[in-house]
């Protein structure tokens, strides 16, 4: 009897893969022991509950219930199982600086984070050592307010310009975006915390974001989307993944194997964990099966869904055992398993002059008639729209947002850099509850008044919803364009200038408009100290060195996933008839920004990698050099203008006829130089693998490098190519792959 009564109790704890549960005093404890004997004695219910995220802690078997006071603001945590010395790990946005309540109950002090510049932002200064410094500051942050990981970098596509969260986004194209990203990623890092490249993948529109599916075909995914991830792997190696809220070609991406277990672990080779995005429950064994290791928020029924289903037999311990052992890879790493003492002080001083810095090194001068810019100081100034004063954008809103001490506006940072600025105009905006439309008898009042005038046009953006090609959005307002006409023309009537800069997020339409101003900066949205960043550039302090990661179309409609693009449909009901609502077929393949617009020769406003500069550069001796594995090109930057600056060089390969059709040329490196002094020279070196040139072949599932002459160009943008050299490949390479997504 005594043994049926053990054998019984031996098979259901066999059955449901668990260990009884042990005395504290034989415990193994995660650190002491290997993470396979932790988890040879984790129950089945403790595993489970280490898979499911949740905003409590269990100390001593009770649930905490909620957040503690000091993470408040903080997006959520992974389980502490004390019994087993697994702590709790704390997971915080976001994309451009901790988010984390800056009060506490029953705390005076305050704990304010930096607000950093936007991704798109940081993908325009075309500077690893920006994005890695950018990282370094938000990391110490996670570091020193107790938190683990950093739920960034937002890293979609640009696939269409009105994608709501593009601003935390880097680039349309996955060179530059999955570079940039893999050196934030670093730059976080080397704190000791951990990032969350997000969203996997293809979440690049915010309407029906929940529930829409993405039909993308296995070309655009590998060449584009996947690639993109895969360069932020191979560089940045982040400790975690988010998969997205969207389906991917049927399943949501956190219940697909083919993406999450064969890709990207496969191959990928990524060896980190995966977490849903913020989702609720969806199918919980097909996401366990899947290799998505912690669901996010984490609710109570996905403990018991993975307890039931393995005693049912419909999940394998064994995979469950798995993803726990990707969670505890990962516990092992944080700085709660280390027992670190956040300081809950940051050192926000310095990281503000980080954050401006950087911001200078984004920002983009796309017009500067007759050298308008730099401005000679003492100049008095007209500073006209809401987004100059208290509407100026540090970055847009969600979870992209930071809860940041202060915010330096365009007015502010002018009056820093000595400038004088009207002060009738700082009242009359300060005033003001919407921007003004300016006629044309106050505009001629100003030019009489002051030297020369500016506007900042602003726009705002964020999760949740998708822009809209409207007047006001993608378009200028009425009141906007109005008011630039009347005051260009008072300006000029008195020989004197107007700058526009543009407070924006995403792309805007400026064909319409661009011939009015003398001046346009694109400064996007740059951060707290964005108007001392914009001063930098506006005085000549800093010399400006921001080039265009996405096209500036002519029009919207000219951007080919504008035919699949929701438009007016935000939380709209499903509807399988309309082809943008409910799921997006990504018709346009591989056309993607400057691939097609190049490709097919279709005029732009302004091209991808564009933007000038307050010096000139000459590129020189482009050499290059093939390998089987890597490809190398060297290419001598001098500054050739009058003033100190710094020049990107871009790298575009153009692959010889195949079978496939192939963009005109694609983007394979870049890279900056340093401060050149008038006359100076830098030789830059870039290297990209030999695969990366490869096309994707759907109907064999394979990569195909055609053999041939491969033209190799060096350039300031894609239209503007300074040196070509040839690069011959002998032999053709096929490398066929196994997962279909
Ligand atoms: C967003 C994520 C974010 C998460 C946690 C989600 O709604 O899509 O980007 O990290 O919330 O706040």
């Amino acid at each position: 009897m005594k043994k049926a009564i053990l054998l019984t109790l031996f098979l259901s704890l066999v059955i449901a893969g668990e260990s009884k549960p042990v005395h504290k005093a034989n415990v193994p404890q995660l650190g002491k022991n290997s993470i396979d004997e932790v988890l040879k004695a984790m129950t089945l219910q403790e595993k489970a509950e280490l898979l499911v995220g949740g905003d409590y802690e269990v100390v001593n078997g009770k649930k905490g219930p909620v957040l503690p006071e000091a993470k408040i603001g903080a997006a959520g945590m992974t389980k502490a199982i004390p019994r087993l010395g697994i702590p709790c790990t704390v997971l915080t946005d976001g994309p451009a600086g901790v988010r984390i309540s800056p009060t506490r109950k029953g705390d005076s002090r305050t704990y304010y984070a930096t607000g950093n510049p936007i991704g798109t932002l940081v993908a325009s200064s075309w500077d690893t050592q920006c994005a890695r410094a950018v990282g370094r500051n938000m990391g110490n942050e996670v570091l020193e307010y107790g938190c683990d990981v950093l739920l960034a970098p937002g890293m979609c596509l640009h696939r269409n310009p009105l994608c709501g969260r593009n601003f935390e986004y880097f680039s349309e194209d996955p060179v530059l975006s999955g570079t940039m990203s893999g050196n934030e990623i670093l730059g976080v890092q080397s704190n000791g915390v951990g990032t969350s490249a997000k969203h996997f993948v293809c979440n690049n529109q915010e309407t029906f974001r929940y529930q829409n599916n993405s039909i993308v075909g296995q070309r655009a995914l590998r060449e584009l989307y996947l690639k993109n991830f895969e360069f932020a792997i191979r560089i940045g190696n982040p400790w975690t993944i988010m998969s997205s809220y969207n389906l991917l070609n049927g399943p949501c991406t956190q219940e697909s194997k083919p993406l999450l277990h064969d890709w990207l672990r496969g191959e990928a080779g990524y060896k980190g964990m995966v977490m849903t995005d913020w989702s609720g429950p969806r199918n919980t064994v097909n996401q366990v099966n899947a290799e998505n290791d912690l669901m996010e928020w984490g609710l109570d029924v996905q403990v018991q869904d993975i307890i039931n289903a393995v005693k049912d037999g419909k999940l394998s311990i064994d995979v469950v055992n798995r993803n726990v052992r990707n969670l505890l890879n990962y516990i092992v790493k944080t700085p709660h398993f280390r027992h670190y003492k956040a300081s809950d002080a940051p050192d926000l001083k310095a990281h503000a002059a980080v954050a401006r810095e950087m911001a200078a090194q984004g920002i983009i001068l796309l017009k500067n008639r007759e050298g308008t810019l730099p401005l000679v100081q003492g100049q008095k100034i007209a500073l006209f729209g809401i987004g100059s004063y208290k509407g100026f954008l540090a970055n847009g809103f969600g979870s992209g947002d930071v809860n940041k001490p202060y915010v330096v506006n365009i007015f502010k940072g002018l009056e820093n850099a000595g400038y004088q600025v009207d002060p009738d105009m700082a009242e009359l905006y300060e005033d003001a509850d919407a921007d003004i439309n300016i006629g044309p008898s106050y505009a001629r009042h100003r030019a009489s008044v002051d030297n020369v005038a500016i506007m900042t046009i602003r726009r705002n953006s964020g999760e949740g919803s998708d822009r809209r090609n409207e007047p006001g959005d993608w378009k200028l307002s009425p009141a906007e364009l109005n008011t630039m006409k009347n005051i260009a023309d008072a300006f000029h009537a008195q020989g004197k200038k107007l700058i526009v800069i543009l407070n924006i997020g995403g792309v805007i339409e400026t064909t319409s408009w661009k011939n009015i101003p003398d001046a346009i900066l694109l400064p996007w949205q740059p951060g707290e100290e964005g108007g001392n960043a914009i001063a930098n550039v506006i005085s000549g302090k800093v010399c400006p060195s921001g080039h265009l990661p996405m096209t500036f179309p002519l029009a919207y409609e000219d951007v080919p996933s504008s035919k699949n693009f929701p438009q007016n449909d935000n939380g709209g009901v499903f509807d399988k008839d309309k082809s943008t609502i409910g799921f997006t077929k990504y018709d346009e393949g591989i056309w993607v920004g400057y691939r097609y617009f190049d490709t097919f020769d279709k005029p732009v406003s302004y091209p991808f990698g564009y933007g000038l500069s307050y010096t000139t550069f000459s590129f020189s001796n482009l050499k290059v050099r093939y390998g089987r594995e890597v490809c190398k090109a060297v290419v001598t930057v001098t500054n050739t203008g009058k003033v100190a600056g710094k020049e990107v060089a871009q790298l575009y390969v153009s692959a010889p006829k195949g079978a496939l059709e192939k963009p005109k040329k694609e983007l394979r490196a870049f890279a900056k130089t340093r401060t050149l002094q008038p006359g100076e020279s830098q030789t830059l070196t870039m290297t990209f693998r030999t695969m990366d040139m490869a096309s994707f072949n759907e109907n064999t599932n394979s990569w195909v490098l055609d053999p041939g002459v491969y033209q190799v160009k060096a350039g300031q943008s894609v239209e503007d190519i300074k040196a070509t050299a040839p690069m011959k490949i002998s032999k053709g390479v096929q490398k066929k792959v196994l997962a279909v997504i």
